[in-house]
């Protein structure tokens, strides 16, 4: 059953329309088929014989009741036999479905070694220097089988739900061959089926140069180009292409070749830019209308007026800044130049293991100056945007998908002022209740 009536929320907060979070008291929000119906104030969208239902009648025909409804609830009512699940959200948060739009929650193998190594001083830049970092996940990615693989990134997505994320994005990258990338690719294809969570796959070969090409990193590009990119599109699936853009990794000119390549096989641009020094990344991500640049903590001016001008989304990732021990992206100079300000986690084994959405939420408000409003559309409309999914999900408006989180709390200014901890209570994807 698909169809619920959430009703009498303290704070619907629905993300909708430009810059605000739009508070509705008293809401309520109908969903149909797993669509959204309707959306408004509990009186004004629910007759009075909904309204006085008590929660514990769950299943009941409220076709006729709703038939006498006057806007926007009436064109809901055909679609069913009028079984609705009736939630009471008195006292309680409702938001759109949280939108993780930065992961790499497909790997095999751990590097806590790495991360104390870190802890002790280690740079990490050296350590990737001296043959560790992406490369370890690599080896142990491509050692690992398939239903290992899937197994543990099926945990990955359990625990970002748990937090209330309804849609997440995930990265390949960790195979650096053609064999691996597609075992990558094809995990998240096949939890995408099976998990309630959406997995919107990025395709990131050009993430590291694998050791076999170490002293030939152009042949790397060429192998890339020539036989990932033709594989993983034609197994399908795929709708983005990323480069990790950056000092020691992927050029200006490395990075635009491969990035081009993939625009040509109709795949849409992220860049990974700018996160260890300015080399003009995010100013590529202008340059060939990316849809998002991601990290951007040495963005520099004219990479920021780039991304303005060209409406490329920012999607920052500060749990990454924080487990590096590095300066935050200038997250105010973007909002200020005005561009579109989205955040994601960057679960991976390496410079972020954490799927912590309340972590990330301190970061955005307490260290990086965001509102909790500018903090919340960054985890989901600006989000839907970094996804290119706006149409469908990212807030509370009639005809999106059914996407939506309860919080234990009375406003959603507890996202950031209840400091860490996790205050989902119930989460919803396509008008199921999956978490309860
Ligand atoms: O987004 N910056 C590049 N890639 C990942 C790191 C992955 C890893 O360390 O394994 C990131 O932080
Ligand atoms: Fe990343």
């Amino acid at each position: 059953m698909n169809n619920i009536i959430i009703k009498n929320a303290e704070e619907l907060v629905t993300c909708a329309g430009d810059g605000e979070v739009g508070i509705i008291e008293k809401g309520a929000v109908i969903i149909e088929d797993g669509i959204i119906t309707a959306v408004g104030k509990t009186e004004e969208i629910l007759p009075e014989t909904i309204t006085d239902i008590a929660p514990d009648k769950k299943r009941k025909s409220y076709r006729k009741a709703l038939n006498i409804n006057r806007k926007p609830a009436r064109k809901v009512l055909h679609k069913s036999e009028g079984e609705y699940r009736v939630i009471d959200a008195s006292g309680k948060v409702v938001l759109p479905g949280f939108i993780d739009s930065h992961t790499h929650f497909v790997f095999g193998g751990y590097r806590a070694d790495e991360f104390n190594w870190r802890l002790q001083g280690m740079p990490y830049v050296e350590i990737m220097e001296q043959g560790g970092g992406i490369v370890n996940t690599v080896k142990a990615t491509r050692q690992t089988d398939f239903s290992t693989l899937k197994e543990l990134a099926r945990k990955r997505l359990d625990s970002l739900l748990s937090f209330g994320v309804t849609t997440v994005e995930g990265k390949t990258g960790y195979g650096l061959n053609t064999e691996t990338e597609l075992k990558q690719l094809r995990v998240m294809k096949e939890l995408d089926e099976e998990h309630s969570l959406e997995v919107v796959k990025t395709f990131l070969g050009a993430h590291a140069f694998p050791p076999e090409y170490a002293g030939n990193h152009d042949a790397y590009v060429e192998q890339v180009i020539e036989e990932q990119l033709p594989a993983v599109t034609e197994e399908g699936g795929v709708e983005f292409i990323d480069v990790f853009c950056d000092q020691g990794v992927f050029s200006i000119e490395q990075a635009r070749k491969i990035l081009q390549a993939g625009q040509r096989q109709g795949l849409e641009v992220k860049i990974h830019a700018d996160e260890i020094a300015a080399v003009g990344a995010a100013e590529l991500a202008a340059e060939l209308g990316a849809v998002s640049a991601e990290h951007l903590l040495r963005i520099s001016e004219k990479g920021i007026r780039g991304m303005a001008d060209r409406g490329v989304t920012a999607v920052l990732l500060p749990l990454t800044a924080f487990s590096l021990k590095e300066e935050y992206a200038p997250a105010r100079k973007l909002l200020e130049a005005g561009v579109r300000v989205a955040a994601g986690t960057d679960l991976n084994p390496g410079s972020c293991y954490s799927e912590s959405i309340p972590l990330l939420i301190a970061l955005l408000t307490l260290y990086m100056g965001l509102t909790p409003a500018e903090a919340l559309r960054a985890i989901t409309i600006n989000a839907a945007a970094a996804l290119n999914r706006e149409d469908k999900i990212g807030s509370i408006e009639e005809g999106k998908q059914g996407d939506l989180v309860i919080l234990d709390a009375p406003s959603y200014t507890h996202l950031s002022y209840h400091i860490g901890v996790n205050q989902v209570e119930k989460v919803i994807k396509k008008g199921q209740i999956i978490v309860a």
